[in-house]
C-alpha cells in the first residue's frame, strides 16, 4: 500500500477520524492497526471533525503537513 502516489478525497461526516500514517492499513486511507500487527514503529494520526466536510487524504504518507495531502505526491 506504500505506493499510493495521490490523495483521499472524501466527504466526510463528523466524528473522528484516524489516518493511516504507516502505509499499511488495507483500508485507506485510515487505520486498521496494521501499524501493531506489523511493528511499523508510526502511529496514525486522529482527527476531530466537528461538522461535514471535504478531506483530502494524504495518501502517500509524505505530506509535510500530514495527514492532509499537500501536493507532496506529485513530486515522489
Ligand atoms: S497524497 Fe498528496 S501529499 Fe501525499
Amino acid at each position: 500500500m506504500s505506493e499510493i502516489k495521490h490523495p483521499f478525497i472524501v466527504e466526510e461526516q463528523p466524528g473522528d477520524k484516524w489516518w493511516c500514517a504507516c502505509g499499511k492499513s488495507e483500508k485507506q486511507p485510515y487505520c486498521d492497526g496494521a501499524h501493531e500487527r506489523l511493528k511499523t514503529g508510526k502511529s496514525p494520526i486522529k482527527v476531530t471533525l466537528a461538522q461535514a466536510k471535504k478531506v483530502a487524504w494524504c495518501g502517500c504518507k509524505k505530506s509535510k503537513n500530514p495527514p492532509y495531502c499537500d501536493g507532496t505526491h506529485s513530486k515522489l
